[in-house]
């Protein structure tokens, strides 16, 4: 499993590709370049002209492969690369080394027929419209998605009532709360019956009812649809309730990837999942500074 010795992703056994893997990465990385700004008045004049650049490697050689209608949770501390490799995956960044396949295609290539088949949530941001009632956002997803009316009807007659917007559907997303824009996200990403779902911390700032109704509905959507999850989360329930699998993420490197039970196995705690998540993380963090 954990082998950082040779600094170097593990291939896990869950790395097999057959005909049924529809998220596909070898050795994929991102760097960013950021501009740093010298200290004080001058030193920040002086950078304008010339910065100083450093490279941060988010995504450092990832290895995934993931097949329809797995239900996969992505985990790691904060800045360890979860929301870049999802990024990579949806085709919003361009990977800087190594593949990342979805359906047999590279998303920053074939963004338009990649986007076609998948869903994407972003907990800390909506995709909805801002100024327009929810009703409005999801009559011009109909029309950028081309779905049939049949269809859409059908969808958000199911999803009306599964997320029970119908208390909100005619008010402006800015004036929803939290819980209600996150529903909302979750049916417009859902319309066009994607065959992949990316959520990026689907349940952040929900309250208890909230969650539970998200989860219930990414449970019967997996089940009932087959649709294909990939999710990342800062909250175990997430992860006890919904995902037998785990990706673990440090420093940009797949760390982990198995079973929620072989999982424990791999720490001394036997406390909560959150108790072995804190001492994963924190061995890992010393063995990686080493
Ligand atoms: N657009 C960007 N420009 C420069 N650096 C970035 C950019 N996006 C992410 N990073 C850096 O890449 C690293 C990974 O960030 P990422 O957002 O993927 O982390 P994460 O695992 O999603 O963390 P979190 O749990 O906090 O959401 C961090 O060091 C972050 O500062
Ligand atoms: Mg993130």
């Amino acid at each position: 499993m954990v082998r950082l010795a040779d600094r170097r992703a593990p291939l896990s056994e869950h790395w097999i590709v057959t005909v049924d893997t529809i998220i596909y990465t070898r050795e994929l990385r991102k760097t960013f370049r950021v501009s740093r700004r010298r200290p004080g008045l001058l030193g920040g004049l002086r950078s304008l002209f010339n910065p100083i650049v450093d490279e941060v490697l988010a995504v450092d050689g990832v290895n995934i492969s993931i097949a329809r209608g797995e239900m996969v949770a992505c985990l790691g501390p904060n800045g360890a690369g979860k929301s870049t490799t999802i990024k990579m995956l949806t085709g919003i960044l361009v990977p800087s080394s190594g593949t990342a396949e979805v359906f047999g295609m590279q998303p920053h290539r074939q963004r338009r027929a990649v986007a076609q088949r998948m869903g994407v949530v972003f907990g800390q941001r909506t995709q909805l419209w801002w100024d327009l009632p929810l009703r409005d956002s999801f009559d011009l997803l109909r029309y950028i998605y081309r779905i049939p009316p049949r269809r859409f009807a059908h969808n958000m007659a199911i999803f009306a009532d599964l997320l029970e917007l119908g208390e909100f559907i005619d008010t402006p997303v800015r004036q929803l709360s939290l819980g209600q824009r996150m529903r909302g996200d979750l049916a417009a990403a859902l319309l066009h019956d994607p065959e992949v779902l990316y959520l990026d911390e689907p349940t952040i700032g929900l309250d208890v009812v909230a969650k539970h109704r998200v989860r219930s509905f990414l449970q019967e959507l997996n089940r009932e649809r087959g649709v294909t999850v990939l999710l990342t989360t800062h909250d175990m329930s997430d992860v006890e309730r919904l995902c037998s699998r785990l990706l673990i993420i440090d420093h940009g490197r797949l760390l982990y990837d198995g079973s929620l039970e072989a999982m424990r196995g791999h720490v001394d705690d036997e406390g909560t999942l959150e108790d072995t998540m804190r001492e994963f993380y924190e061995r890992t963090s010393r063995e990686l500074l080493v």
